[in-house]
C-alpha cells in the first residue's frame, strides 16, 4: 500500500494519490530519453504504486512510443482501424484519427463502451500485457460527469478475501476471448477469419502468483472478455463471476483518475483492473492514446510447480 509522503528526486517528486494505489509524478519531462537512475526510480515507484501519472507532458506518437519502449517491447494492436498512425498506438477515443467526432453507434465508440467493464488489457492474449501507458490529448471539461479511468488493486482484493473464497478460487480459470466482446456488444461487426485465427480464446488462472513479488497472490479476471468462471456449472460460474465483479468495486481497493490534458498514465496490468467511466459520448470529445508494454510470460497460477515450491509444497 502507498504511503502519504512525497519523495524527492532532485528534479521531480512522486506523491501517492490514494491509499489503494497510484502516485503522481511532477516535474519530469518524459519526452526525452530518461537516464538510468531516473528509470530505476520510476521502476521502483511503479512496483510500489502500480499506477503512475506523469503530469503536464507534451508528447507526439513517436515520443510516446520511445518513452514506452524504455519499459519493454510493445504490443501491436490486433485491429488496425482502432490505431493512430502507428500500429503500436491505440486510439482510445470517440474521435477518429482524422479528428471527426464519431456517432454513438460507430463500432469504435461501442468498443470504448465495452471498456467500461472491469478488465486488464490484453487478457485475451496467451501472454497478456505488462503495462498500459495512456496519454490525455483531449479530456472532458472539469464540470462534466464521467470520463474517469477507474482502477482496482487486485493484490489488496485477494488479501481481503474470506478464506473460503481463497480456497474456492485457487484452482479455477477464466476463458478470455477477444471474439466474445461481440457477445457483450452484439452490434459490433464480426471479426475476420484471420483475426479470429490470430486470437483464439485463452484461459488464465483466476488467482495469479507474482514471482517478482515474493510469489504474492492477486486476483486476475475480467468482465469484458467473458462472463463466467470455469471449472463449475455454467450457473455457478456466472454467479461467481458476478460476485467478483461486485467485490472489486469496494472503495478501499479503488482509485478513479480524473484526466487533465497532458496526463500520461502508466498502470500495471498484472496487478490492477481498470474501467472507463461512461460519459456523454454525443456531447463531449475524449481522445486518449495508448501504448502497451508486452508481458514476459504466461500467468502463473498457484498450482504451477514454481509457485508450489515457493509456498513450501
Ligand atoms: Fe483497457
Amino acid at each position: 500500500m502507498a504511503t502519504a509522503a512525497p519523495s524527492d528526486h532532485s528534479d521531480f517528486t512522486v506523491t501517492p494519490v490514494s491509499p489503494a494505489l497510484g502516485a503522481q509524478v511532477v516535474g519530469l519531462d518524459v519526452s526525452r530519453p530518461l537516464d538510468p537512475s531516473t528509470l530505476a526510480v520510476l521502476r521502483d515507484a511503479f512496483q510500489d504504486h502500480h499506477m503512475l501519472c506523469f503530469r503536464d507532458q507534451r508528447l507526439d506518437d513517436d515520443q510516446q512510443v520511445a518513452f514506452s519502449t524504455q519499459f519493454g517491447p510493445l504490443e501491436l494492436f490486433p485491429e488496425k482501424d482502432k490505431t493512430k498512425g502507428k500500429i503500436e498506438v491505440y486510439n482510445v477515443a470517440n474521435v477518429s484519427p482524422e479528428g471527426e467526432h464519431l456517432a454513438q453507434d460507430d463500432q469504435r465508440v461501442i468498443f470504448q463502451r465495452n471498456n467500461g467493464r472491469w478488465h486488464t488489457d490484453s487478457s485475451y492474449r496467451y501472454i497478456p500485457s505488462l503495462a498500459s501507458i495512456m496519454y490525455g490529448v483531449e479530456v472532458l471539461p472539469d464540470d462534466s460527469e464521467g470520463g474517469e479511468t477507474g482502477f482496482s488493486n487486485m493484490l489488496a482484493a485477494y488479501a481481503a478475501l474470506p478464506d473460503d473464497k481463497k480456497v474456492q478460487l485457487e484452482p479455477l480459470h477464466q476463458v478470455h476471448s477477444y471474439a466474445d466482446i461481440r457477445r457483450l456488444e452484439p452490434t459490433m461487426p464480426p471479426m475476420t477469419a484471420a483475426e479470429r485465427d490470430a486470437l483464439p480464446p485463452v484461459t488464465h488462472p483466476v488467482v495469479r502468483v507474482h514471482p517478482e513479488r515474493d510469489y504474492r497472490r492477486s486476483l486476475y479476471f475480467t468482465a469484458n472478455t467473458s462472463l463466467e468462471i470455469g471449472g463449475m456449472t455454467h450457473e455457478d460460474g456466472k454467479a461467481l463471476h458476478r460476485w467478483l465483479v461486485d467485490y472489486v468495486n469496494k472503495p478501499e481497493f479503488c482509485y478513479f483518475h480524473r484526466w487533465q490534458p497532458g496526463d500520461l498514465v502508466m498502470w500495471d496490468n498484472r496487478v490492477l483492473l481498470h474501467r472507463a467511466i461512461p460519459y456523454d459520448y454525443a456531447r463531449y470529445r475524449r481522445v486518449l492514446r495508448r501504448t502497451t508494454v508486452a508481458g514476459a510470460g504466461p500467468i502463473m497460477g498457484p498450482f504451477w510447480p514454481e509457485a508450489r515450491k515457493a509456498a513450501g509444497g
